[in-house]
């Protein structure tokens, strides 16, 4: 992209480049503001409130409303100037590095907000990828120092050090990738229950354990770049990830603690879920002791809140599954990778990105399947979550038949395999009546038709009834 300047027409930016502003502008309808900002010949808006509503509108074909507000306007000799001039006034400051990476955020003005961006500290000649970076997220974000700086603890190989550990507005930590380093023991990438560091690992990356001084465990999740994703990309679903995290705060939502960007090494820093993800709790990785029904109960509800919160906030999550719902230490549920999501440019393999497809197939509605995004494909993954909460299997099995929980649904419902013998049978606890109601909802978010499932309120709502039942509802 480094061949876009100031002058260049906006029909003519590289569908790379309308992507990445599309997963950056689309959420939060942060595109919106630009429209509206947007001038006709004589001074006048653009866009009506009609127009708005039918950019809008395209979501429902699976599209984004950014590119197609930005081909429609591509029609008029409009600039990339332009556009960086209305992006800099609603301080769109990431859109903005993905046009012009290098000089524009250093050098411009921050418009109306009366906002510097020399608060960037932006060093682009001395160090590029760090500087584009600071570019790419708002002000606050950027690094301020604390008023009582934390003291690292030292690793044998590089001796004592004071850390530069900071906190922006948000409560947010920047770390250096050195300090991640000495925080997870040099990556040691050994599985924590032998004494390493590795959580796991996922389709955006390697996870593992830290160990903030003063005793804090966090989740550092090290953004791996796969063939296919430039580093560019990565920076693009990194700061997705951040802007999402600061707007989008939720009990049942796993928090970020900070991030670290030097250098190639892109890092996000969760709070540590001491009870690991549902899937491994359903599998009762480690030996741990199974679920009771109660438990169940609860974290499914406590999941569907989240996953509310997200829907009510215009966010369709496109990876719901039990490795995404995390636990803390009292099994209250938390959703993860909601921010991830979005811009993915790498896959494992469960996951599929076909041009916009993402997400993970074992869960994945028909119509995700074709690359439509609707919050009903979320509800149709939950219901597979609800089917492993039943039952305790996993969402994919090579060695069963089916293959695919889900389709054991249909086993179900012909009755020949009974409700009985579904159930997970280490789970205590258990009413035949309020399982077939958990049933019975997974059933409904499982229609092929997205307009015949529930909205996840109408999921929440038969959930919490559910776990509203029992009196001494604590886990
Ligand atoms: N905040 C966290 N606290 C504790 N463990 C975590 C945390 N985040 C992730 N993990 C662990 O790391 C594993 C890998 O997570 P990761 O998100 O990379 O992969 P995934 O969820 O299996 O797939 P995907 O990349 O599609 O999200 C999880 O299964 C979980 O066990
Ligand atoms: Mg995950």
């Amino acid at each position: 992209m480094c061949d876009v300047t100031r002058d260049t027409p906006v029909r003519k930016l590289r569908f790379s480049a309308l992507r990445a502003l599309s997963d950056l502008l689309d959420p939060q309808h942060a595109w919106r503001s630009v429209a509206t900002d947007i001038r006709g010949a004589s001074g006048e808006p653009r866009y009506s409130q009609q127009h708005i509503r039918r950019f809008e509108a395209v979501v429902l074909q699976g599209k984004s409303p950014t590119m197609e507000m930005l081909f429609d306007w591509g029609t008029t000799d409009c600039t990339v100037g332009d556009l960086v001039e209305i992006l800099l006034r609603h301080q769109l400051l990431a859109a903005v590095s993905v046009l012009l990476p290098d000089h524009s955020t250093c050098h411009a003005s921050a418009g109306s907000s009366g906002a510097s961006l020399s608060t960037l500290q932006c060093e682009a000649a001395e160090r590029p990828s760090e500087a584009c970076l600071q570019a790419c997220m708002r002000p606050e974000m950027i690094t301020k120092p604390v008023s009582r700086p934390v003291v690292m603890e030292p690793d044998s190989s590089s001796g004592p050090e004071e850390n530069t550990w900071s906190t922006t507005e948000e409560g947010f930590y920047t770390f250096t990738h050195r300090e991640l380093t000495v925080m997870t023991s040099g990556w040691d990438e050994r599985p924590v229950k032998h004494g390493g560091c590795l959580l796991g690992a996922g389709g955006f990356g390697v996870v593992f354990r830290g160990s903030m001084c003063g005793g804090t465990d966090v989740a550092v999740k090290k953004l791996n770049p796969l063939d296919d994703s430039s580093l560019e990309d990565l920076k693009t679903q990194f700061n997705q990830e951040i802007q999402i995290l600061r707007s989008l705060k939720h009990e049942n939502l796993v928090s970020m603690v900070g991030f670290s960007g030097d250098g190639q090494h892109l890092c996000l820093v969760y709070e540590f879920m001491p009870g690991g993800s549902l899937l491994e709790r359903l599998a009762c990785a480690d030996g741990a002791s199974a679920l009771s029904w109660l438990s169940r109960c609860c974290i499914s509800a406590g999941a569907a809140r989240g996953l509310q919160y997200l829907h009510h906030n215009n966010h369709i999550h496109r990876d719901v599954k039990s490795g995404n719902i995390l636990l803390d230490e009292d099994f209250v549920p938390k959703i993860s990778d909601f921010g991830l999501t979005r811009a993915s440019a790498n896959h494992s393999c469960s996951t599929v990105m076909t041009g916009r497809i993402v997400g993970t197939t074992a869960y994945m509605a028909p119509e995700a399947l074709r690359g439509e995004i609707t919050p009903k494909s979320d509800v149709f993954s939950f219901g597979v979550v609800l089917l492993e909460i039943l039952s305790g299997l996993p969402p994919v099995d090579e060695s069963r038949d089916p293959k695919l929980l889900m389709e054991m649904k249909d086993e179900i419902d012909d009755e020949e395999l009974s409700l009985e013998d579904f159930i997970d049978g280490k789970m205590q606890g258990w009413r035949m009546e309020e399982v077939e109601r958990m049933y019975d909802v997974a059933s409904r978010c499982l229609c092929e038709k997205k307009n015949k499932r529930p909205t996840i309120t109408e999921v929440l709502s038969e959930l919490e009834d559910l776990h509203h039942k029992h009196p001494q509802s604590s886990r």
